[in-house]
């Protein structure tokens, strides 16, 4: 409809400035270099030894990369992957709406169980004790997403805390989507489940290359587990992709080592965060608050009664700004009355969605 309609795409998560010169020149290198051709089915040793450096300089935590760590087809690909490779029929997986969309179709098709909870407004945090109630001894796994799209909520270290003490009591697998790992503000840290051993020993922790270097269409990712679960994860992921792409991966592996390449993020996305937020103080939207991802919710109660599907649908058509309803990230689609908006775009994309929103 965005394009339909020509409106200021908002949308979709997907960064509207450049990809860095230096990483597309390694890239070219890398296809100039004769990398064009499948990479082991793991992905290329020198990206996953890159890869097993990062987290230990980031999070204190030591992965094999040979037996620990596998490249994927971005973060859906490992998210798909690690999903089939545990849920069988009549599994049940605990998740949070409102969720990333590729969850729960994926656990469908396992022929497992969905167990939608709910993340509470205005914080959209987690209730533990709603969750060890819904444990049954058919629960196989629980997924978490910190930072967490379309809310901007993060997990604290309390939270992974009451997770290591579930997970062990209870012997469940843990899905963390971390993709938005360096998409995090006010100086809070990524709590990664790779610190909570509890947590990592039937852990899968899934990241994506598209986040962290703006990049999204390069379909670039990795997961992380433990020996024993990364053995099942890649007989799914061979027959699934076998690989990721190669020359990607030698550019990422290059790249990635220079720490600032992404020490950076938090100050960049936060600065956009900011005045997008400036630039709206005017207007009739409320912001939600948005402690990480690229994603910021607003209520517009005081602009229409219009459920969230109709009145992105409204905006795009009648004010030319695409939107996403919240809705649609709930198992039951129950009109939430929330719009996301994606900040991840240059100042004068920001800038004219703004003047448009504000005459709203
Ligand atoms: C929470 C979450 N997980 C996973 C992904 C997928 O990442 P990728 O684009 O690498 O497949 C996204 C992308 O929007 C996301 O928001």
């Amino acid at each position: 409809m965005a394009a339909d309609f020509n409106a200021v795409n908002l949308s979709q998560g997907f960064p509207d400035f450049p990809v860095s010169e230096e990483l597309i020149s390694l890239v070219h290198e890398g296809m100039q270099k004769g990398f064009n051709q499948y990479s082991p089915m793991p992905g290329l040793p020198m990206l996953r030894e890159a890869i097993a450096q990062k987290i230990y300089t980031t999070y204190s935590a030591k992965v094999n990369p040979d037996t620990e760590v596998t490249i994927t087809a971005g973060g859906t690909q490992a998210l798909f992957v690690a999903i089939t490779a545990l849920v069988e029929e009549g599994d049940e997986v605990i998740m949070f709406d409102p969720a990333y969309d590729s969850y729960d179709p994926a656990i469908r098709l396992c022929k497992g169980v969905p167990v939608h909870l709910e993340l509470k407004p205005p914080h959209f945090g987690i209730d533990w004790e709603e969750v060890k109630q819904a444990i049954s001894p058919k629960t196989k796994a629980i997924i978490i997403n910190t930072p967490h799209n379309p809310t901007g909520s993060v997990l604290s270290n309390n939270d992974l805390a009451q997770l290591e003490q579930l997970a062990t009591q209870y012997n469940l697998y843990v899905i963390s989507d971390e993709v938005y790992e360096h998409i995090i503000f006010d100086g809070k840290s990524h709590e990664s489940v790779l610190k909570y051993p509890g947590i990592y020993q039937k852990g899968i922790a899934v990241f994506s290359f598209g986040k962290t270097f703006h990049a999204t269409g390069w379909k670039t990712g990795y997961m992380v587990a433990p020996e024993s679960i990364t053995k099942e994860l890649r007989k799914v992921h061979q027959f699934n992709v076998f690989c990721g792409n190669t020359p990607m991966q030698y550019g990422i592996a290059y790249y990635m080592q220079n720490e600032k390449n992404y020490a950076g993020l938090p100050e960049f996305y936060q600065s956009k965060r900011d005045r997008f937020k400036e630039l709206l103080s005017t207007s009739r939207f409320e912001p939600h608050p948005c402690y990480g991802t690229y994603f910021q919710l607003f209520s517009y109660d005081t602009v229409s009664d219009k459920p969230d599907t109709a009145m992105a649908e409204w905006m795009t058509k009648e004010h030319g700004v695409a939107t996403i309803p919240a809705s649609v990230f709930y198992q039951n689609g129950e009109h939430v009355n929330y719009l996301r908006m994606c900040f991840a775009k240059t100042d004068e994309t920001l800038e004219q969605a703004a003047q448009l929103l504000c005459k709203i």
